[in-house]
């Protein structure tokens, strides 16, 4: 991927972040996924009163995208405003795996810092429906 379709796809999720609903958390992420179509798919995390109920982001874009049609991504970005960037959560890297495989995941924040790993590195000896 090059570097200005990571800026792409880096400029949707903090768009999308901006839809946050994190009254509890306050922590507010956006993510964006490109699918193998070339539509980029947003999500912002959705929080609950009831906090087990959350959404993250991340998950929020690949359902979305699911729910038109789309299986395949190739690149998933998520954006939050922290120091240390925020990496997708377990759970999350369990449900892109299932969908993005070994997609490149963009973490970046607004200050400038982006990092570039592959779900790979995130979810080494990741369990799929090959075992099954
Ligand atoms: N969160 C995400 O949306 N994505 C991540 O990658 C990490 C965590 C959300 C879930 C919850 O609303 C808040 O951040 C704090 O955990």
């Amino acid at each position: 991927m090059t570097d200005e379709e990571r800026a792409i796809l880096i400029g949707a999720a903090s768009r999308a972040r901006q839809h946050a609903h994190a009254p509890y958390s306050h922590f507010r992420v956006g993510a964006a996924l490109r699918a193998n179509s070339g539509r980029i798919f947003t999500g912002c995390n959705v929080e609950n009163s009831t906090f087990g109920l959350t959404l993250c982001a991340e998950r929020v874009a690949v359902f979305k995208a699911l729910s038109e049609g789309e299986r395949g991504f190739d690149a998933v970005a998520v954006v939050a405003d922290t120091e240390r960037l925020t990496p997708p959560c377990g759970a999350c890297r369990q449900i892109l795996w299932e969908f993005c495989r070994d997609s490149e995941v963009i973490l970046s924040n607004f200050r400038g810092q982006i990092i570039v790993r592959r779900m790979s590195d995130l979810l080494p000896d990741a369990f799929d429906a090959s075992f099954l």
